[in-house]
């Protein structure tokens, strides 16, 4: 069972050139899953909370491909804000974690890569619901 603790910025390789840098990203060589699906948030209005859910199974790198916003993850134990706003980092977040986001700057882009492709019955809607989970599944 995961914590906060297994959740973390990692610095991407970033190829500098004064015109503009890059940053590639290639399944299992920079990312610890096999990506099968990418989205991302924007236009999100100021103010705007997102998140507010759990899931299962779901592996997620989290780049702030623009802008800026924060990340609180929970396990239910525990809480960890990442503040994201830097398009060589990643918060990676390990399956059966809690997450909102909040403070998003106006033109903010949110790129997700994902381990799973989308699917309902991953997500815990209820935080009560995410709780009972996390106290009934066994720390080993
Ligand atoms: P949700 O993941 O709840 O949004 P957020 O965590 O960003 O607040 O998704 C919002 C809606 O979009 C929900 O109805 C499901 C749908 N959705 C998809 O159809 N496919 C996807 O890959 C994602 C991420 C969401």
């Amino acid at each position: 069972m995961n914590s906060v603790n297994d959740c973390k910025i990692i610095n991407l390789h970033k190829i500098h050139n004064l015109a503009g840098n890059i940053v590639s990203l290639e399944n299992i060589k920079n990312i610890p899953f096999e990506v099968k699906r990418i989205y991302y948030l924007y236009d999100v209005p100021m103010g705007s909370e997102r998140g507010g859910h759990g899931h299962y199974e779901l592996e997620q790198f989290i780049i702030a491909a623009s802008g800026s916003f924060t990340f609180i993850i929970d396990d239910g134990m525990n809480k960890k804000e990442f503040f994201l706003n830097n398009p060589s980092k990643a918060l990676y977040i390990k399956s059966g974690m809690w997450r909102e986001i909040k403070n998003f700057s106006s033109g903010s882009i949110c790129m997700v890569l994902a381990s799973h492709k989308y699917q309902e019955s991953d997500y815990i809607r209820e935080y009560k619901e995410y709780l009972k989970y996390k106290n009934d599944t066994p720390l080993i």
